[in-house]
């Protein structure tokens, strides 16, 4: 079993990647024999603009974050992709694999090429493919992602597939994307159909991990719900995406079912319900949060990244060099 996961170094964590990835990387390192393998996805970062300063920043950040939200850089094998060349010449050797076709049904491009598809930079048409090199290269067996990528770790799949069968090799493992049952897709505060993102203007939309207790209020008290009181029973969420997504939230927070939420809160006002969940949010990102500030500004943080990209270095040589080898490219001694 090999667990590999990344995140783009844009913006601040929140609640969306904690709760649908995050905090499972932290689960699954605590829990599986072998390290696993996490990284910020810098080289995915090319494919909108941002100036060299902002960029480095925001690794440094990510990384921050994700060492306070759990991740421990001795245990996992932590790093930013720019230091590991092997997955942009990966990328580039599954270049030849990848079908212009299934690249133009990934729905993350539409979202975000939007009506601008001529002005998209080739990085974000093509970024699927660096996302298969990512994890191809460390034969990952599980990639604990939210369900916003299912689809592209299905790609890896086919494309994994295509070019075994192609060089008649039996080189790539395939990887099965980890989604959580409970909290796959946490919706915006402001809109229960729109996914938490860290690309909605409004920062209301989300609760970020560097939130404070009196944000965190904030934002749930504004948070958009219906007149309605919470029902019973899940089913009757069904047409209620607000509510349902509060309720999503909460369940995820206290490791329980919807059905346990709505048992309690059934009948209920969202008054109670919200300030309990403002509660259990305070409760859990809190300490994240203190153990960030902590650690922002730490020295250390990008020495850490060069031994996680050391390590990492050393993990994916074989595999590089298999498909290499596979290919019949040559690269002397
Ligand atoms: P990114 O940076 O958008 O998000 C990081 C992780 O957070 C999950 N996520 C969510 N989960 C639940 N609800 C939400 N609202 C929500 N928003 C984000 C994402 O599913 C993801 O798991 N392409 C990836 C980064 C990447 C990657 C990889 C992931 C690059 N290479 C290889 C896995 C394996 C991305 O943009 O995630």
């Amino acid at each position: 079993m090999r667990v590999v996961s990344g995140i783009q170094p844009t913006g601040s964590l929140h609640l969306g990647n904690y709760l649908g990835a995050i905090r499972n990387w932290v689960r699954m390192q605590d829990s599986v024999e072998g390290e696993c393998v996490f990284f910020l996805a810098d080289l995915h970062s090319l494919s909108t603009h941002e100036d060299r300063d902002t960029r480095r920043a925001n690794v440094r950040e990510m990384a921050a974050a994700l060492i306070a939200a759990g991740i421990d850089p001795k245990r996992s094998v932590l790093f930013n992709q720019a230091r590991v060349p092997a997955h942009a010449e990966l990328c580039w050797l599954l270049m030849g694999t990848a079908r212009m076709g299934w690249l133009n049904r990934m729905t993350q491009f539409k979202d975000k090429a939007g009506k601008n598809r001529e002005g998209s930079s080739v990085a974000l048409f093509a970024y699927p493919v660096l996302q298969a090199a990512d994890v191809l290269l460390y034969n990952a067996t599980h990639v604990p992602v939210g369900d916003d990528q299912k689809q592209h770790l299905e790609l890896a799949r086919d494309i994994a597939t295509k070019f075994n069968g192609d060089f008649g090799v039996d080189l790539f493992t395939l990887p099965e994307a980890y989604i959580p049952p409970a909290a796959a897709r946490i919706m915006s505060l402001r809109d229960g159909t729109a996914k938490m993102s860290k690309s909605d203007p409004s920062d209301m939309s989300r609760i970020n991990l560097t939130d404070d207790a009196d944000l965190i209020a904030q934002k749930v008290r504004k948070a958009k719900t219906d007149q309605d009181v919470l029902p019973s029973e899940p089913a009757g969420l069904a047409d209620r995406p607000e509510a349902r997504n509060l309720v999503t939230i909460f369940a995820a927070l206290s490791d329980v079912k919807s059905d346990a939420v709505l048992a309690e809160f059934g009948g209920s006002q969202f008054g109670p319900f919200k300030a309990r969940l403002i509660e259990q949010l305070v409760a859990t990102l809190s300490p994240i949060r203190e153990r960030l500030l902590d650690l922002r500004d730490d020295a250390t943080i990008d020495a850490i990244l060069e031994s996680g990209g050391a390590r990492a270095r050393v993990l994916a040589q074989p595999t590089l060099d298999a498909a290499y080898d596979a290919t019949g490219l040559q690269r002397g001694l």
